[in-house]
C-alpha cells in the first residue's frame, strides 16, 4: 500500500495578503499568487502542497479570521474564477491546495449570526451562544477571549450576551446544534467538490464547548492574570479540548471523504495534556484528524537547544498513537518567525539552514511558511503601522512582524507590490530575497531545494523510522531508517565545535555544511546528512 499524499507531502503556507500582489493596491491577492505558484512547485522549490491562511469574504478585523461568507472569495484577494484558476495553475505545477477554514467561529455580519441575533426564537438562535448575563451584569461564565478579556459581549440588540473567543467580530458557533453542524460540513464541501485536499482547521481544539457552560477552574499560580487576561488564568476544561472534541473532528473527516479521494484535515491544536494529543487522531477503526499542529509541544515552542529539540520529538513520537503521523512546524502567521526567534541578535547567519535541515529530515510531515526558504525575519512594524488586533490591544504582542510581504527581488516594494504594501517590507536586505538567492548555490533558498530533493529521493527520509542517537550535548542526532536504506543527520545547536556521534563512523555525505563530515567536529550551526 502505498502511503497518503499528505504522509510524504512538503507542505507550505502562504499567508495570501503578504505573497503577491497583482493589482497594485498593495495587498496580495490570488492572481498574484497564482503567478508565483511555478516558484513552489515540481521545477522549483518541489513542495506538495500550499496552504492558503482564509481566502473567503471576510469583515478583516482579524485578516480572514472573521468570516461572513464561507462560499465567496474575500473582494480584496479576488473572485471565485481566481481560485478555480488557482486550483487549476498549482495542480499544473504539481501542488495541492488546502485551505484554512474557521469553523470555530464567524463574522458577526455572517448572515447566519444576523439572523440568530435578529430574535431569541430565530431558527439560528442556538447555532450561536446567546446567555443571559448574571443578575448583577456581569458574563455568564469566566470564559477569557484569547485576545484578552472575557470571551462574553453584549450586544445593543439583545439584553442576551454572546460568546466570542476572540476579538467580538468572531462570535463562537455551537457545534452541538444539527443546523449549524450540517450547514459547516457543507461550507467545507462546497470547496472539497471545487477541488480543494483539504483543510487546516483554525482552532479546531474549540469545537467541542461544555454542554453547561460551567466557570472554568482558575489554574495554580496563574490567577493574577484574571482581570486582563482571564483566559491565561485558567484550566481549559469546557472551552478548548473537551472530551466530545473527537465525535467533532470525525463528523469532519467522514464529510471530507465523501467529497475527496484522499483529503487532508490538519488541526491547529493546543493540548494541555499528552493524552490530548491522541485525543484528536480519533481511534484506527473511527480516527479523526489526519494531522495535528500540537502547540505547547511544537517546535515553535522551544528555544534552540538540541535537548529541547530531542525531548519534544521524542515525546510526540510517544505519545503519537500507532497509527497516527507527525507534522512539523516552525513558524506561522501567529508566532516569530523562526530565523529571528532562533536568533534574537541576528548573529547567526547559518542557522536558518541548521533549522531547515531538521524541519526537513524529522520523521512527519513539514510545514513551511512562506518567505522561510530564504531565512526571512520578523519585520519591526513602527506603531502607526500596526494592525493586528493583538498588536493594538498588547503593544509588542502582535503578529504583524511575522507577516509582512515576502521578499521577491532587491528593489524597492521587494518585487511584491508595486503600490504601498499593506504592512512594511523591511527596506533592502543584502541578499534576502529570492532573486539573488536563486543565483546563489550556497544561499539558504538552495538549502530548501536541496533538502526537499533528498527528502524525495529518499525513502527512509520520507516514511522511515525515528531513532534519536546520543552523543554530545550540543547536537540533535538521529537516524531515519527504512528496509536497508538508513540516513544520519547531525546539526550541531551549541555555542562550540562538536563531533557528530561516533556511531556515525565515516558515512558518506549526501549534503552538508561546508566542510562537515561524519568523522570531523562540526561548527556551531553546521549540519551533516548521510548515508548510514
Ligand atoms: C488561529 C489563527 O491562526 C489566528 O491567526 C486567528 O487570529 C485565530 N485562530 C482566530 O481565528
Ligand atoms: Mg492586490
Amino acid at each position: 500500500m502505498t502511503a497518503p499524499w499528505w504522509k510524504t507531502a512538503v507542505l507550505y503556507q502562504i499567508y495570501p495578503r503578504s505573497f503577491a500582489d497583482s493589482d497594485g493596491d498593495g495587498i496580495g491577492d490570488l492572481p498574484g499568487l497564482t503567478a508565483k505558484l511555478p516558484y513552489l512547485g515540481r521545477g522549483g522549490l518541489g513542495v506538495d502542497a500550499v496552504w492558503l491562511s482564509p481566502i473567503y469574504r471576510s469583515t478583516n478585523f482579524d485578516f480572514g479570521y472573521d468570516v461572513s461568507d464561507f462560499c465567496d472569495v474575500d473582494p480584496t484577494l479576488g473572485t471565485l474564477a481566481d481560485t478555480d484558476a488557482l486550483l487549476a495553475e498549482a495542480h499544473s505545477h504539481g501542488m495541492r491546495v488546502v485551505l484554512d477554514f474557521v469553523p470555530n467561529h464567524t463574522s458577526t455580519e455572517h448572515a447566519w449570526f444576523r439572523e440568530s441575533r435578529s430574535r431569541p426564537d430565530s431558527p439560528k438562535r442556538d447555532w450561536y451562544f446567546w446567555r443571559d448575563p448574571r443578575p448583577d451584569g456581569s458574563p455568564p461564565n469566566n470564559w477569557g477571549s484569547s485576545f484578552g478579556g472575557p470571551a462574553w459581549r453584549s450586544d445593543p440588540e439583545n439584553t442576551q450576551m454572546y460568546l466570542a473567543s476572540f476579538t467580538p467580530e468572531q462570535a463562537d458557533v455551537n457545534w452541538r446544534d444539527p443546523g449549524l453542524r450540517e450547514a459547516m460540513l457543507d461550507s467545507m464541501s462546497f470547496w472539497l467538490d471545487r477541488g480543494v485536499w483539504g483543510f487546516r482547521l483554525d482552532v479546531a481544539d474549540r469545537l467541542a464547548k461544555d454542554p453547561e457552560l460551567d466557570d472554568n477552574p482558575l489554574a495554580p499560580g496563574r490567577e493574577a492574570l484574571t482581570d486582563v487576561m482571564p483566559w491565561l488564568a485558567q484550566e481549559h476544561v469546557g472551552d478548548q479540548n473537551h472530551p466530545d472534541l473527537p465525535r467533532v473532528l470525525r463528523a469532519i473527516r467522514v464529510m471530507a471523504e465523501s467529497h475527496c479521494s484522499e483529503p487532508l484535515l490538519l488541526g491547529e491544536m493546543f493540548p494541555d495534556s499528552d493524552a490530548d494529543v491522541a485525543l484528536y487522531y480519533g481511534t484506527r477503526d473511527e480516527p479523526a484528524l489526519h494531522l495535528s499542529f500540537n502547540f505547547n509541544r511544537s517546535l515553535c515552542d522551544i528555544p534552540w537547544d538540541a535537548r529541547a529539540f530531542r525531548n519534544i520529538v521524542v515525546r510526540i513520537e510517544d505519545v503519537l498513537p500507532d497509527f497516527a503521523w507527525p507534522c512539523w512546524v516552525m513558524s506561522n502567521h501567529d508566532r516569530s518567525r523562526h530565523a529571528t526567534r532562533f536568533d534574537k541578535e541576528g548573529t547567526a547567519p547559518a542557522r536558518p539552514k541548521a533549522a531547515a535541515t531538521i524541519l526537513l529530515t524529522l520523521r512527519g510531515t513539514p510545514v513551511l511558511y512562506y518567505g522561510e526558504e530564504i531565512g526571512m525575519r520578523d519585520v519591526d512594524i513602527p506603531a502607526d503601522r500596526q494592525l493586528d488586533p493583538v498588536g493594538k490591544a498588547f503593544p509588542g504582542f502582535g503578529r504583524d512582524p511575522e507577516r509582512t510581504p515576502m521578499r521577491w527581488s532587491p528593489e524597492p516594494g521587494v518585487g511584491f507590490t508595486t503600490g504601498t504594501p499593506w504592512l512594511p517590507d523591511g527596506g533592502l536586505v543584502p541578499g534576502l530575497d529570492v532573486q539573488t538567492q536563486a543565483d546563489d548555490p550556497e544561499s539558504t533558498l538552495n538549502h530548501y531545494r536541496r533538502l526537499i530533493r533528498i527528502r524525495k529521493e529518499r525513502p527512509s527520509l520520507q516514511t522511515g523510522t525515528f531513532e534519536a542517537v546520543d552523543g554530545d550535548d550540543g547536537v540533535f542526532a538521529y537516524v531515519r531508517s527504512l528496509g536497508s536504506e538508513s540516513t544520519a543527520i547531525a546539526v550541531n545547536m551549541g555555542p562550540e565545535p562538536a563531533p557528530p556521534p561516533a556511531r556515525f563512523g565515516r558515512a558518506d555525505v549526501l549534503l552538508a555544511s561546508p566542510g562537515a563530515a561524519c568523522d570531523v567536529p562540526l561548527a556551531p550551526d553546521a549540519y551533516v546528512i548521510a548515508d548510514l
